[in-house]
């Protein structure tokens, strides 16, 4: 089981980055792999004329990745109550072409932290409705950690014991969806 952690944020402490990497743990603690993508920024701006052949490397690169992997676990900021740019730019890029995005029926769940009070609800929900219209496999997940700077450890970890536990059951659900899919094959 090899799980694809992709961050909306492109910053060095960032608190979405360190919850994805707490995730990550906790999927290898359930024999998975953990991989995170660290290609966002050196995505181009999508540009259809671009968008010929396998497009740009760093697309290209993106692409792989997600193919690659079984599942893939977001985790998002909230920017002016919304997706990232960054984010948003990166899954337009993977969502073509729409007929065999490296998305479509893979399982995906989304969770997230912001500084605001509502850890990006907002943005998760955005992203939940992009994401099942490329036809992703979207798991239903909840975890929205606000005032991050407070409520995540230095490593990612929820402080709280009941949003610990709700990073621990989004996981396991994205992992048993993926089980499912499996089996059904
Ligand atoms: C351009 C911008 C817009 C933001 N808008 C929101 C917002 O709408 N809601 C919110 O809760 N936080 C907002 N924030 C604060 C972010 O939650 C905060 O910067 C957070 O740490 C970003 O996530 P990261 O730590 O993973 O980089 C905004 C930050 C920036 C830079």
């Amino acid at each position: 089981m090899r799980v694809l952690g992709i961050s909306g944020s492109l910053r060095r402490d960032s608190h979405n980055t360190k919850l994805l990497r707490a995730a990550g743990e906790l999927v290898e603690q359930h024999g998975g792999q953990f991989e995170l993508f660290d290609g966002l920024k050196a995505i181009p701006p999508y540009d259809e004329d671009d968008d010929i052949g396998y497009g740009p490397r760093p697309v290209v690169r993106l692409k792989r990745a997600i193919a690659k992997a079984d599942a893939v676990l977001f985790a998002t900021p909230e920017y002016n109550s919304s997706i990232p740019g960054v984010l948003k730019n990166a899954v337009d890029w993977a969502s073509r072409p729409l007929a065999t995005n490296p998305l479509r029926n893979k399982p995906v769940a989304v969770i997230g932290a912001s500084t605001g009070m509502f850890g990006a609800v907002w943005a998760q929900a955005e992203l939940r409705k992009v994401l099942a219209a490329m036809g992703a496999r979207v798991t239903d997940v909840e975890l929205a950690v606000g005032h991050a700077h407070e409520h995540l450890d230095h490593a990612g970890h929820p402080i709280d014991a009941g949003q610990a536990e709700a990073l621990g059951d989004s996981v396991v659900l994205l992992l048993a969806e993926l089980q499912q899919l499996e089996m059904a094959a």
